[in-house]
């Protein structure tokens, strides 16, 4: 597809931002923006505040989709350079002319890929947030958001809560990508007295995510009347968010967060994978004998909540959307969306599934 607005690797960026109509415009990098929980915020930004115009600067990955902005191609205030967090010349082209901030979504994001291979983690998740970060102290960057992950802090037994104190201790090779970059923010804060803050957040669900990801997998299969492989015993629990929610998290981080902070984001949703599949199979009027008990993922964390309490007290942000509610709206929104689903289940995606679940 092509995107009217896609500034081209000339390495001039053609867009006047200053004043326009009147008003100061904030010329803002949102990084992986063409990803599921980017392309959220982005539609969530430009709504919220006229007077934004964003450069989404994303590298197309597998998971970077540009049909995922469709709604916004020709929108004026939003613009799409494709190019590398890791390479300095892309980032150094974005961040040169009078941005002023930059909120950092770009990353590989799945652990099992992590599990099949980590070098692409390793690579966009660490040394991209660096060669991003030495780009933004060079420009004078104002405010810089990294979002990062629950996961970064491991594993919780049957009781208790992740809070920003709680010691990081990731446990698979995208959680250590992710902890490993949050470490490389702290110190430009201390070190540098970069003005970056970083959130924490636990497992999103809405529209546009990746289906590699449980829900969208689970709900594209059902669809095609195919099982869904359920992890182990499937009672490993996740502390579910809807994305919008999220994006207003990370929205109040920028406006009202306190340089150098932590703000965990969570659902206040917490639901065993099983308790989740069910409530699938129910949305979507299925058997429940789709389901498949396949070997559970290697090192797999066993439970995860959040407190955010914090964000909630500093930032007047809370989660707002009901579980129930979010994941029926979002199963009817995949229901509504087979192009955009189907678009995705062809060639490399069917060559993952192949590798990860044995079969299709
Ligand atoms: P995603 O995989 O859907 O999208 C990632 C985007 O980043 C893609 O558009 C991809 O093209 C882009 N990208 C990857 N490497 C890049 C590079 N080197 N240069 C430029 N662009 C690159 O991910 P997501 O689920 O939207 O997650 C976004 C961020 O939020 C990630 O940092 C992730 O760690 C974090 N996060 C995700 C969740 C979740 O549940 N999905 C929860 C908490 C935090
Ligand atoms: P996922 O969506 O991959 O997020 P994360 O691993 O970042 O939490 O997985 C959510 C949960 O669902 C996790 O406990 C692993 C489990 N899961 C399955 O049981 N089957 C699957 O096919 C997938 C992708 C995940």
């Amino acid at each position: 597809m092509i995107f009217p607005n896609t500034i081209e690797k000339s390495y001039f960026i053609p867009i006047t931002f200053g004043i326009h109509k009147g008003l100061f415009m904030e010329k803002l990098v949102v990084t992986g923006g063409c990803g599921f929980i980017g392309s959220n915020f982005i539609r969530m930004i430009l709504e919220k505040e006229p007077t934004v115009e964003v450069i989404n600067f994303d590298l197309l990955t597998y998971a970077g989709n540009l049909a995922n902005l469709k709604d916004l191609e020709k929108n004026p205030r939003l613009k799409f350079f494709k190019g590398d967090i890791a390479n300095k010349q892309d980032v150094d082209a974005v961040l040169k002319d009078g941005v002023s901030s930059v909120v950092h979504f770009a990353a590989e994001s799945h652990v099992d890929r992590s599990i099949l291979d980590s070098g692409p983690f390793i690579r966009s998740n660490i040394v991209g947030t660096q060669v991003l970060l030495d780009s933004a102290r060079a420009h004078n960057i104002k405010r810089f958001v990294h979002v990062s992950t629950d996961e970064v802090y491991g594993s919780l037994g049957d009781t208790g809560f992740f809070t920003e104190d709680t010691p990081l201790a990731p446990n698979s090779p995208y959680s250590a990508s992710k902890a490993s970059s949050d470490l490389i923010v702290r110190s430009y804060v201390h070190t540098f007295g970069f003005p970056a803050m970083t959130t924490r957040c636990s497992n999103n669900y809405g529209p546009y995510q990746f289906p590699e990801k449980l829900i969208p997998l689970f709900i594209s299969n059902l669809q095609r009347n195919e099982q869904v492989p359920v992890y182990g015993d499937g009672l490993n629990v996740r502390d579910w968010i809807h994305v919008n929610d999220h994006c207003s998290g990370i929205l109040a981080v920028l406006r009202k967060g306190r340089v150098g902070e932590v703000y965990n984001l969570g659902g206040k949703s917490e639901r065993t994978n099983l308790e989740l599949t069910h409530a699938l199979l129910n949305n979507l009027q299925k058997p429940h004998s789709l389901i498949r008990y396949v070997k559970d993922r290697p090192g797999h964390d066993k439970r995860y909540a959040i407190d955010c309490s914090k964000a909630e007290k500093e930032l007047g942000w809370t989660p707002t959307v009901i579980f129930e509610e979010g994941l029926k709206h979002t199963v009817e929104w995949y229901l509504a969306n087979t192009d955009w689903i189907n678009s995705i289940r062809t060639g490399d995606y069917l060559s993952y599934y192949q590798k990860q679940y044995g079969h299709r």
